[in-house]
């Protein structure tokens, strides 16, 4: 059984939580890699609805171990009040989680220093989660930021935090968006917060690769999507952290000559929160139809998500970038109505055709998609779980992506619940997950 990296090829909110907990039955760890509680992975068990952030998926199987790698941004308040709704709802948490010591720690300060950025004259706005997420990575990679491991050492806390945050408060000041903060609470209540965390945190790096080298499977999931990655995304309108595959390395600490597979997962449509180019957005009367069929609406801010098109060179832009062995189309169903389904199968800017994907957002948000359009099938779908009991015309659609993306679809996803999922006999993604 090997390790797979399991994440999102568009812009968030694929239905990885369903596909994470659906196969995370198979592997003995899950492990997320970066984001933060900007993340909202839902997962239905039955008649109950568990909404993850920061938690990885895996850890509604009872006896799977889940583990949050150093790649991620963690503020305790979120973590803690996750933990103790999951524990209320009948699921073992602090026994079978494990927190990575060098994950950074997320403090009320970074809420505020956002407003730097989100709703300031001459700021590019991004519509953002406002989690705090952003200024946290700033910290990171400008070597000032406090980790787990600080948190846990309560008199190297103590000094460190007064002295990042008597920055913080001077910076909030100086450009007009201070908010009163006491500093002092703050400081005694991460305090507290970081005795009830102890017992989980660890050298996760360490604990995956003893884990691996002992013959254990880990399954990587990623949160947001290939195009909010911080690199490879439509930058600046992107997350903070690295989404794509490669940051499942520098998330966890395990090299990639210990990964075995990468599995995308895709809707049969495309959705997008937040500001930024969506070459496919339907801003007709079919974008406000996927949105209430597909109910679109943010799982962690409840915005409305900007609905449009499948759009083949970007599932090929980000097949390349993760190299894809294959993807999980879902949300199959909200479709069912559509007589015909327009598919963008290439982009046109000025007079030139493009086959890349352009590097600006001046550019992206200047392409025309070229579209062919797909017989609908108009019938339902929704909950089907056997592939030759799916219409014809749905296999069609299936087929004309698999073909024109080159990618195979190794999985097809016909509601939320965790029966209501096909996987393709003798796919490669069938031999993936073992
Ligand atoms: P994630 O962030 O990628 O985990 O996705 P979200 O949880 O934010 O959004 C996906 C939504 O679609 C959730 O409400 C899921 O329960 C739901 N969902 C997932 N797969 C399917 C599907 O195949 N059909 C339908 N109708 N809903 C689905
Ligand atoms: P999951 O894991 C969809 C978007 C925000 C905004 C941009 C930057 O559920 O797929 P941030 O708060 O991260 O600095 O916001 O990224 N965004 C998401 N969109 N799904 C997510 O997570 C997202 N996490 C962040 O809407 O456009
Ligand atoms: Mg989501």
């Amino acid at each position: 059984m090997g390790n797979v990296i399991i994440l999102g090829s568009q812009w968030g909110d694929e239905g990885k939580g369903k596909i994470v907990d659906l196969f995370s039955d198979r592997f003995d760890i899950v492990a997320r890699y970066q984001g933060g509680h900007n993340a909202g992975h839902t997962v239905f068990i039955g008649e109950k609805k568990f909404v993850l952030k920061l938690i990885p998926s895996g850890i509604l199987r009872p006896g799977k171990k889940a583990v949050i790698g150093n790649g991620l941004v963690i503020d305790p308040v979120a973590l803690v009040s996750e933990i103790e709704s999951l524990e209320s709802a009948g699921v073992e948490v602090t026994a079978n989680l494990s927190i990575s010591n060098r994950a950074h720690v997320l403090f009320p300060a970074h809420r505020m220093l956002e407003k730097m950025s989100e709703g300031r004259p001459g700021r590019v706005s991004l519509g953002t989660t406002s989690r705090g997420i952003g200024p946290c990575y700033e910290d990171k990679i400008a070597r000032r930021g406090i980790r787990m491991a600080d948190l846990l050492d309560t008199a190297f806390f103590r000094a460190q935090f007064d002295s990042v945050m008597e920055e913080k408060v001077a910076i909030a000041r100086t450009f007009g968006i201070y908010q009163e903060m006491d500093l002092g609470r703050i400081r005694e209540e991460y305090e507290a917060l970081a005795e009830r965390i102890r017992p989980m945190v660890c050298d996760t790096a360490m604990l995956l690769n003893h884990a691996i080298r002992d013959g254990k499977s880990v399954l990587f999931e990623g949160a947001q999507g290939t195009m909010l990655d911080v690199d490879h995304g439509t930058y600046p309108f992107v997350t903070s952290s690295s989404a794509g595959a490669g940051g499942a390395c520098t998330g966890t600490g395990v090299a990639p000559t210990r990964i075995q597979g990468v599995i995308g997962v895709s809707k049969a449509y495309i959705t997008r929160v937040g500001a930024g180019p969506f070459p496919t957005e339907a801003l007709d009367g079919a974008g406000e139809q996927i949105r209430k069929r597909g109910n679109e609406f943010g799982a962690v801010t409840g915005r409305p998500r900007r609905c449009g098109w499948f759009d083949v060179p970007l599932l090929r832009y980000t097949a390349a970038i993760n190299g894809f062995d294959s993807i999980v189309v879902t949300k199959l169903d909200v479709l069912d109505e559509f007589d015909r389904i327009p598919v963008c199968v290439g982009y046109r800017l000025g007079s030139e055709q493009l086959a890349e994907m352009p590097a600006t957002v001046r550019e992206i948000e200047k392409l025309e998609p070229i579209y062919e359009c797909v017989p609908g099938w108009s019938t339902s779908t929704f909950g089907i779980s056997s592939y030759d009991d799916l219409p014809a015309k749905a296999k069609e659609y299936l087929a004309f992506l698999e073909e024109r993306t080159g990618v195979e679809i190794g999985c097809i996803s016909t509601g939320p619940e965790r029966t209501q999922t096909i996987v393709k006999a003798g796919s490669r993604l069938e031999k993936l997950i073992g």
